[in-house]
């Protein structure tokens, strides 16, 4: 689709473009067929060519990254994805608000309907008002809410690959709620581009391991959707992973069962709820794979029931990337704007 045929289509920013979510976001809006994109942002970058950050862009984006400027922004866009850690965008999302455009927000500043959880677990809220009106961005599941939300706060990565298999049994009333375990892992793209000591290539290349064992900022994230789901207080021990890879992630989640479900009950519980041709794909008793969905939107969930020990067994697969952040805000973006689903997200996963 060249620039001229898109001149009518909706225009979209990318706030903090450099960034791994942001320039996944460029790299899936790009080649979307309903949408323009506008503008990029960037702090470090103003005035670079977007492919001199990314050279595989070369060819494919002839943008440059402006500062941000919410002026700038309302003049040239009509909605917005922030892709910036946590704190800024809260200062900057009621001006855009305010200037009419419609805000995807992808860190955790909109996530939380409940001001202390997001309190305890990040800092100090500067605009709490706007959390009761954010959308909860977790497609499948609220996509009504998220068809109507000017402001949607797109769910975390690890939030993501739990909840989507978590949610139908959790509305059956199969699991105990009291029993959940997620055992995570993640490709280091999840940690943003810029190296720490931690994911640094010599820390992390043959390695594996455990980080923010039953503290890490997600539980709380994942706990309260949980919560509302159910009706009810919910236990969660939730374990992170970083592996050596650059994208995907994997949970596993264990849950005692409340009542004798077999596996193929559950299956098509899962297969009601997220249909045969969507997003969510229903592997059976098979053990997703992070390579199927690698560079895709999908989410892969298997199923086992440990029948000797009465638990039940969810295993998911995304890109943390794509599904687990910028793929989602494009999803929820189509519903913002009354597209189609697919729209920009069909590319085919790499066989191998
Ligand atoms: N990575 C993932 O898998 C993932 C998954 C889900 C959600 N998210 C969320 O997406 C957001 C971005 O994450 P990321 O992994 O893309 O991080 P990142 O690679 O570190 O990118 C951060 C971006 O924010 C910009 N930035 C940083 N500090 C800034 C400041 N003080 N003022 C203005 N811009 C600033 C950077 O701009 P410049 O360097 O150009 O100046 C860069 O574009 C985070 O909130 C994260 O939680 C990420």
């Amino acid at each position: 689709v060249t620039a001229d045929c898109k001149r009518n289509l909706p225009r979209v920013a990318v706030v903090g473009a450099t960034g791994y979510a942001g320039a996944e976001l460029v790299r899936i809006l790009a080649g979307h067929p309903k949408v323009q994109l506008a503008c990029l942002t960037s702090r470090q970058h103003v005035g670079v060519d977007f492919a001199d950050i990314y050279p595989a862009m070369k060819n494919v984006v002839a943008h440059k990254c402006l500062a941000y400027d919410p002026e700038i922004l309302a003049d040239k866009a009509d909605i917005v994805f922030i892709a910036l850690p946590h704190k800024l965008p809260m200062q900057f999302v009621p001006q855009l608000l305010a200037k009419g455009l419609k805000v995807i927000d992808l860190s955790a500043d909109f996530r939380f309907r409940n001001v202390e959880a997001y309190v305890q677990a990040y800092q100090q809220h500067t605009c709490p008002d706007l959390l009761q009106e954010a959308v909860y961005g977790l497609s499948e599941i609220y996509a009504d809410r998220i068809g109507k939300a000017r402001l949607v706060g797109n769910p975390g990565c690890y939030p993501t690959s739990i909840l989507l298999p978590l949610i139908p049994v959790v509305r059956k009333g199969w699991v105990d709620l009291q029993t959940l375990v997620a055992d995570s892992k993640s490709g280091v793209s999840g940690a943003g581009a810029t190296a720490t000591p931690t994911t640094h290539y010599c820390r992390v290349n043959e390695s594996f391991k455990a980080y923010k064992v039953a503290a890490h900022r997600h539980q709380p994230e994942i706990t309260e959707v949980l919560v509302r789901e159910a009706g009810c207080e919910v236990k969660l021990t939730f374990v992170p992973h970083l592996i050596p890879m650059t994208r995907g992630m994997e949970s596993t989640i264990y849950a005692d069962l409340t009542e004798p479900v077999d596996e193929q009950q559950v299956i098509e519980c899962l297969r009601e709820t997220y249909g045969s041709d969507g997003f969510v794909r229903i592997c059976g008793n098979r053990p997703p794979d992070t390579l199927d969905v690698r560079g895709t939107i999908y989410c892969d969930i298997g199923v086992v029931v440990d029948d000797r020990n009465n638990k039940l067994i969810l295993m998911s697969a995304i890109d943390n990337l794509v599904k687990g952040a910028a793929g989602q805000a494009v999803q929820n973006m189509n519903l913002m704007l009354g597209l189609e689903p697919p729209a920009g997200l069909e590319n085919p996963p790499f066989p191998v």
